[in-house]
């Protein structure tokens, strides 16, 4: 994006040189009355010149950093510009609507866009930590609040959710998702949809929502950012496509394309998937809009011939908007500069151009912009400043941390403990408020984000010293594309700097009673552009824990991060180990709730965490091979290394511990199209109050493909009691039992004997059958 920057800052007023459409003076456009929408597309669309139209077509990125209103006034007063993104100040946001809808000739107003990823003013766990939550209704008001936020200033549309399966965790973008599992992926991105879009995107606090990337970008060669897919028809279906599918079913209003070539042919001209699928298969009603440039990068894909061609490509595939960064980045502005000339010379035909002008124009009127287009400037403050927002923030990141070692219960520690007057908060994300939030947080105020260390000091007041020291530093080698949104971190220390930071951390942790030690990533090393080759922990900061650990000390590792790590080591040497991810602006306050027991966690793997990057890809559903790892005497896929991850899918720990037990089926043999129920005790067999996160498994035994070893089919999140039990019930029917075949190339469910697993992780031992029979 930096280099994007760079290009539309040298010729950012290039869009105001593009022909100006012939000017009609309507001084009332006649759709303002009408109340149904259909007509008043028609009456719009029968008004509307061909410049008009693809002026509708056409977002442009605003950058405040190098651009003011003056440099899109005049594009919008011709009807050039249909969306923006990422104005975010509403004073902004209203000047240029009124342009739109005052000076326009046909008054149709802008729709203003954002990535509105994990929170606006309020900043929430990122999605992967939402994922990990296992709580759909969470993720759905946490999508509800960061809505109501970011329509206060006037924005309507948000590029979220994503929901891209990530098998890869050296793709950075694995933090912007839900994980690898298409089941848990499905029902959070119905949550995400729901909690954007509530049951109509138009009602107060609302705004539209936009899955992306369609479809297969998280399947990217090596998890580097943007590299091709190669996906095979029954991995994109099973896999790949499902979460997409969830989202249209919830009604989601748009989709983006994605960026990279999925099997040879580009995601923004690939007609397969947004038409065949999207439109014909899914019967999605919304409109396409394009990753950033994404249409002039068919050209660089070697697709299209040159930019009117990727136009002409794009469009005819079923794209509806393109999004430009603004000036005339070679790249940008494919629509812009050629449609008009593709229409005209019959290439495109006008009804093609109008299917896609339509769906815009519809969007505008579902949102009602067209009657209520302005934000009221003075109700901003009081909807960011809410304080359910913050208490919301605080209690998601307490249900999205994923408790991964507890060894010897060293956690909860004890408030007032007499033993304990000093603790040593130590590390390079401790002390940090930028990291509590993660990638795209791109409209927060940074400075009301709660260190850990903060949060910690709050907790435990005056009765415990609590000293930090940082004792290594982080960097990328390589700068982000995000740098320009935010002030440059400090210079990496020098060599005599590193020793002595090293050695202050590893004395205060001698001197103190009690370390937490905060490592990890910083919020820039994870999401877009963010790939990395390995998963060690970044800098020094395995070194630095390992000599604090030799000390003996009673010791937490706390991982702040956008993806699972390389901590192998750490899982047979730290007794404790927390998973907060970037637990958002509350993150400090949370992750000192957990420490001290005031929250328990209860948030479970939405990945399976590998051990070392050699293990990459590795998924728990995958097909079993000639020697099946379930198998007794089954040691290792390798010869040097287990394969066995380092934690399972759907793990994490509690304060308290849970029995599973009796569960049973109640139809052991049904027929295709027929439901069972598949019931399981959970007790919690512990003395506090806990979460469990009930999973059910399945796998389908024999039939006309092998199917995955497991597969996720159900969960429920349950808070119990001590002492108390409760029977949980799931579902399994036609939707849970088919999937899609290569042998018949479509949806089959096959007779077979089906294995059913209930448990706490991917690995649950509980098992039962049942059967289908023709
Ligand atoms: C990202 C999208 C994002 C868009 C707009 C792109 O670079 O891939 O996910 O929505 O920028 O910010």
């Amino acid at each position: 994006m930096k280099t994007k920057i760079a290009l539309c800052l040298a010729v950012v007023m290039g869009f105001l040189s593009l022909p100006v459409p012939a000017r009609v003076n309507v001084s009332k456009p006649s759709h303002v009355n009408n109340s149904g929408f259909d007509r008043r597309v028609d009456d719009l669309l029968a008004q509307m010149t061909i410049e008009e139209k693809v002026g509708q077509l056409n977002q442009l990125f605003y950058f405040k950093q190098f651009m003011q209103p003056e440099m899109v006034e005049p594009g919008i007063r011709e009807g050039k510009i249909g969306s923006l993104l990422f104005v975010t100040d509403p004073v902004i946001i209203n000047r240029l609507q009124k342009v739109a809808v005052e000076k326009s000739r046909l008054k149709i107003p802008l729709l203003f866009g954002f990535d509105v990823i994990h929170g606006f003013h309020t900043i929430f766990p990122v999605p992967l930590a939402m994922a990990s939550s296992w709580d759909p209704a969470l993720v759905e008001q946490m999508q509800s609040i960061a809505a109501s936020e970011a329509r206060a200033v006037g924005i309507r549309w948000t590029f979220a959710p994503m929901v891209d399966i990530a098998r890869d965790p050296r793709w950075g973008r694995i933090v912007e998702g839900a994980g690898e599992d298409p089941f848990l992926a499905s029902r959070m991105a119905a949550a995400h949809v729901r909690g954007f879009q509530g049951a109509d995107p138009s009602s107060p606090g609302r705004v539209l929502a936009c899955m992306k990337h369609f479809a297969g970008y998280g399947a990217a060669t090596g998890g580097r950012d943007y590299d091709s897919a190669f996906i095979a028809d029954t991995e994109l279906y099973n896999v790949y496509l499902p979460p997409f599918k969830a989202a249209v079913d919830a009604g989601v209003g748009s989709a983006m394309s994605a960026y990279m070539t999925l099997n040879d042919v580009p995601a923004t001209g690939n007609a397969f998937l947004l038409r065949d699928v999207l439109r014909t298969e899914w019967g999605f009603k919304g409109f396409v809009v394009s990753d950033a440039d994404a249409v002039g990068d068919l050209v660089t894909h070697g697709f299209a011939e040159d930019k009117a061609d990727a136009a002409y490509r794009a469009l005819t595939a079923g794209l509806d908007m393109e999004m430009s960064l603004p000036g005339q980045s070679p790249k940008g502005h494919a629509y812009a500069t050629s449609l008009t000339k593709l229409v005209q010379e019959g290439r495109v035909s006008k009804e093609q151009l109008d299917a896609a002008v339509r769906r815009i124009l519809e969007a505008k009127f579902k949102l009602g912009l067209f009657d209520n287009p302005y934000a009221d400037e003075s109700l901003v403050a009081t909807i960011h400043n809410n304080p359910e927002h913050r208490r919301l923030a605080r209690i998601a990141a307490q249900r999205s941390m994923v408790l991964l070692r507890n060894e010897g219960n060293i956690l909860p520690l004890v408030k007032g403990d007499a033993k304990v007057s000093s603790m040593a908060v130590i590390g390079p994300l401790a002390d940090s408020k930028r990291d509590m939030r993660g990638s795209w947080s791109l409209a927060d105020d940074m400075q009301s984000a709660v260190s850990v260390l903060e949060g910690i000091r709050t907790k435990v007041g005056a009765a415990v010293k609590v000293e930090y020291a940082q004792g290594a530093d982080i960097a990328r080698a390589y700068p982000s594309i995000f740098d320009v949104f935010n002030k440059p971190r400090p210079a990496p220390w020098s060599e005599t700097q590193k020793r002595e930071e090293f050695d202050k951390a590893v004395s205060l942790a001698r001197s103190s009673d009690v370390v937490v030690m905060v490592l990890g990533e910083h919020e820039e090393m994870s999401g877009e552009n963010a790939t990395q080759s390995t998963l060690d922990l970044p800098g020094r900061q395995l070194e630095l824990l390992k000599a604090v650990s030799e000390l003996g000390k009673p010791l937490v590792l706390v991982l702040i991060n956008g993806r699972p790590l390389d901590i192998s080591w750490a899982a047979t040497h730290v007794p404790a180990i927390l998973e907060a991810w970037h637990p958002g602006a509350e993150g400090g306050n949370a992750i000192a709730d957990i420490l001290y027991g005031d929250a328990t966690p209860g948030g479970k793997l939405p990945v399976t965490w590998p051990r070392s990057a050699g293990q990459i890809p590795i998924y728990y559903a995958h097909n079993n091979t000639k020697e099946p790892e379930f198998a007794k005497d089954f040691k290792s896929r390798y010869f040097d290394f287990p394969s066995s991850p380092l934690y399972p899918f759907g793990y994490g720990l509690s304060y308290s511990t849970f029995k599973f037990s009796n569960l049973r089926v109640s139809k052991p043999e049904l027929k295709p199209g027929e439901s069972t129920e598949v019931l399981v005790d959970v007790e919690n067999t512990g003395r506090r109050t806990g979460d469990e996160v009930a999973q059910l498994y399945i796998h389908q035994r024999y039939g006309g493909a092998s199917r995955p070893v497991r597969e996720l089919k159900g969960f429920e999140r349950l808070t119990l009691a001590a002492g108390e039990k409760k029977t949980v019930r799931f579902t399994l029917g036609k939707a849970e039992l088919i999937y899609w075949s290569a042998a018949s190339k479509g949806w089959v469910q096959d007779p077979a004997v089906f294995d059913v697993w209930a448990g706490s992780d991917a690995t649950a031992v509980l098992t039962t059958t049942f059967r289908v029979v023709k």
